[in-house]
């Protein structure tokens, strides 16, 4: 079993939608039982809340339904996570400062040099939630392939 995290600021844009879409590929693949995916905050802000409705729409627009709530990063999750993945460098930066952790820890968009970027934006601010879908979506994908390999899954 594979525990992936997934870590933004707030936990109600980007790693829910990251959350939603790997649930999904995971499920699509037949890996259920093989990997288990959850997402934080290293902001604590939104704690109890559900995601942005802009995240929530374009979930939806896949035909994923998203019902989970936001929290803050805590120490179980670093000691608990095999992958953790972060929606950009600040993020990468602010888990790095809570203390050490055995899991991977990388940005999603290390994965996918051809984006042309390492951060995934935050909608947040922009409210173009389709450029960060399209983006998660292709870091998910590869994400996906390296934990297959990574831990010999049988697909
Ligand atoms: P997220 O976006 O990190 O993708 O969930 C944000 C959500 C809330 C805030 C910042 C970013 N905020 O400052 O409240």
């Amino acid at each position: 079993m594979a525990h992936v995290v997934f870590v933004c600021l707030g936990n109600i844009c980007r790693s829910p939608m990251a959350e939603g879409i790997f649930n999904e590929m995971i499920r699509q693949r037949g890996l259920k039982g093989q990997i288990t995916v959850d997402s934080v905050g290293t902001g604590g802000w939104h704690e109890g809340e559900t995601a942005h409705p802009g995240t929530r729409q374009i979930l939806a627009e896949h035909g994923i339904t998203y019902v989970g709530q936001a929290r803050q990063i805590q120490a179980a999750d670093l000691s608990e996570a095999d992958y953790l993945v972060a929606m950009d460098t600040s993020n990468l930066n602010g888990i790095k400062r809570l203390g050490e952790t055995h899991a991977e820890l990388f940005r999603l968009l290390d994965l996918v040099p051809k984006a042309g970027t390492k951060d995934v934006p935050d909608p947040y601010y922009t409210g173009d939630f389709e450029t960060v879908y399209n983006l998660v979506y292709a870091g998910c994908e590869a994400l996906l392939e390296k934990i297959v390999q990574q831990e010999g899954l049988q697909v």
